[in-house]
C-alpha cells in the first residue's frame, strides 16, 4: 500500500469491520455532544465538522492532497461503541437534554441509541471537587480496589461489545490542583501510594492507571494531572500505550496560538493580552472554585510564553499576559471570549486587536474528542506508546516527555501532526 512519494488510500487494519470501543470519563456537555455528533453522522448523515480526522487532508512532498481517512487505517465510524463513567445518574439522552448544547430535535432523532449509555459508576474524590454533588459512585476499601473495579468495567465493556480495542478520552469535570508528591516519581511508589490512600493520588490519575493497565490509550482532555505524573508516563511507556494531554484546545486558546504566531512572523511587538470569557455550563460552575480556575489558568496562560519569546529583539519582553473565566449562567454552554491585544509597530507605535469569539464551547471540543480517539487507536496499533507529543495540535497544555519544550504555535503543531499521520501512513 505504499506509493513513494505520496500517500495511498489504505484500509483499517483488520478491515471495515472493526470495532472500536470509546470510553469516555465524564457524560456531560462534551462526551454527550461527541456521541450524539457521531450517531447524528453515521445515521443522519450530519456533517462532521471541524474533524480533521474526517475532513481534513495530508499533503505530500509532490503537492498531491489526499484526505486522512483515506491515508491513515482509521477505525470506521460504523464500527464505534460508546461507553462512559459518569457520577451523576441519568443516560446519553437524558444527559444530552439535560446539558442543552445540541437542539432537541437533533437529540431525540437519535433517542435510542443514545438512551442505550447508562454510564458506569465513577471513582469520586470530593476533596478535589468538592462542588459536585456526586450521586453515582464506586466503593472501595482502597485507592488500589477502586483501580481495579475501573480495570473489570474495562474488561466487562470490551467483553460485552466484542471490541477490538478501547480507547479513552477524560471528558469529566477539572480537579483541583495537587502539589507534586512522591507518589507521583515512579510507578512503584504510585502502587504504594494507590495501597495507602495518599491525598496526593486524584480520580483522573485512577482512571488513566486503570487505562494504562488495560492497554488503553488515554488522552487527557481537562486540566488535570491525570497522565502528567512520571510514574504514569513511566508504565505506559512500559506497557506500549498511547497517553496525551492536558486539556483541549477549543475556542479562546486556538485562536491565541494561530493568532500570536502571525504577529512574531511580522516582528510586530506585544506588551499587553487581556483574555477573558463568559461561559454559564457545568463546567464553567466548577472553574468558579479557584482552585481549580488555577489548573485552567495554568494551562491557558502558558501558551503565549513559547510563541512570543523575547530574544533580545525587544518585541515581547514586557508582555503582560492575564486570563479570566468568569461564571455567568445565562449563556450556558454557549461561550463568549474577549481578547484585547496591546501591540506595537514602525517606531514602537500602538496599536489594538480586539476579538470576540461568539463560540460554543462542546461544539468546538466534539469533534476534538473523535479525532483524539481515532488517533490514539492508530497510535496504539502502530505500538507508539508513552506521550504523544505529535497530539499536542489538539491541547492547551501538550503533554512532551521530560526535557522536551511543549510546542503551542498552532500551525507548528498540525505540521507536527501531519508528519506523524504521515508515518503512520506508510505503516
Ligand atoms: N468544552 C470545552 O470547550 C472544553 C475545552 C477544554 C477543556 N474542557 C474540559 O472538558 C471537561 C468536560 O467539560 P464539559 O463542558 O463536558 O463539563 P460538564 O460539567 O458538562 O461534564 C463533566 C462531567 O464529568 C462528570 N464527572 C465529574 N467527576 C467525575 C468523575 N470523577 N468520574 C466520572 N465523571 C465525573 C460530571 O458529573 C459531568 O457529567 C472539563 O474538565 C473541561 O474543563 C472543555
Amino acid at each position: 500500500m505504499k506509493q513513494e512519494q505520496g500517500f495511498s488510500t489504505s484500509v483499517p487494519l483488520g478491515g471495515s469491520s472493526r470495532r472500536l470501543g470509546v470510553l469516555t470519563v465524564g457524560l456531560g456537555a462534551v462526551a454527550t455532544t461527541f456521541v450524539a455528533g457521531v450517531e447524528l453522522i453515521r445515521r443522519h448523515g450530519k456533517h462532521p465538522v471541524g474533524s480533521l480526522s474526517q475532513l481534513g487532508a495530508l499533503e505530500s512532498a509532490t503537492g498531491e492532497r489526499v484526505r486522512i481517512a483515506d491515508a491513515v487505517s482509521l477505525a470506521p465510524l460504523d464500527g464505534l461503541v460508546f461507553g462512559a463513567w459518569d457520577v451523576l445518574a441519568g443516560n446519553a439522552h437524558e444527559r444530552a437534554r439535560q446539558v442543552n448544547v445540541l437542539s432537541r430535535e437533533d437529540i431525540d432523532s437519535v433517542a435510542e441509541p443514545l438512551s442505550a449509555i447508562q454510564p458506569m459508576p465513577g471513582v469520586f474524590l470530593p476533596e478535589h471537587m468538592p462542588t459536585l454533588e456526586a450521586n453515582r459512585v464506586k466503593s472501595a476499601k482502597s485507592k488500589r480496589d477502586l483501580v481495579d473495579a475501573l480495570r473489570e468495567d474495562i474488561r466487562a465493556f470490551r467483553r460485552s461489545n466484542a471490541l477490538d480495542d478501547v480507547v479513552a478520552v477524560y471528558c469529566a469535570s477539572t480537579e483541583f490542583e495537587v502539589e507534586p508528591s512522591p507518589s507521583h516519581r515512579s510507578y512503584e511508589a504510585f502502587l504504594q501510594g494507590l495501597e495507602k490512600g495518599d491525598p496526593s493520588i486524584t480520580a483522573s490519575m485512577m482512571y488513566a492507571c486503570a487505562c494504562i493497565e488495560e492497554r488503553v490509550g488515554f488522552a487527557n482532555g481537562a486540566p488535570n494531572s491525570a497522565v502528567a505524573i512520571p510514574a504514569l508516563r513511566e508504565r505506559a511507556r512500559e506497557l506500549g500505550v498511547p497517553i496525551s494531554g492536558s486539556d483541549f484546545k477549543t475556542g479562546q486558546t486556538m485562536m491565541k496560538t494561530a493568532i500570536a504566531p502571525a504577529l512574531q512572523q511580522r516582528a510586530l511587538g506585544v506588551n499587553g493580552w487581556f483574555s477573558t470569557n463568559i461561559l454559564g455550563n457545568r463546567d464553567g460552575h466548577v472553574l468558579d472554585q479557584p482552585a481549580a480556575f488555577r489548573a485552567k489558568e495554568r494551562s491557558k496562560a502558558g501558551v503565549l510564553e513559547s510563541i512570543l519569546e523575547d530574544r533580545g529583539e525587544g518585541l515581547y519582553a514586557d508582555l503582560f499576559h492575564k486570563v479570566r473565566i468568569e461564571y455567568y449562567p445565562p449563556r450556558g454552554d454557549a461561550k463568549e471570549g474577549w481578547d484585547n491585544i496591546d501591540l506595537f509597530g514602525w517606531l514602537g507605535y500602538p496599536m489594538q486587536i480586539k476579538i470576540n469569539f461568539l463560540c460554543r464551547d462542546s461544539i468546538l471540543a466534539a469533534p476534538i474528542v473523535l479525532d483524539l480517539a481515532l488517533f490514539t487507536d492508530v497510535a496504539a496499533r502502530a505500538g507508539w506508546g508513552g506521550v504523544q507529543e505529535w497530539l499536542g495540535f489538539y491541547f492547551k497544555a501538550p503533554e512532551t516527555e521530560e526535557g522536551t519544550r511543549a510546542l503551542h504555535d498552532l500551525f507548528a503543531q498540525r505540521r507536527k501532526l501531519d508528519r506523524s499521520l504521515a508515518r503512520l501512513a506508510l505503516i
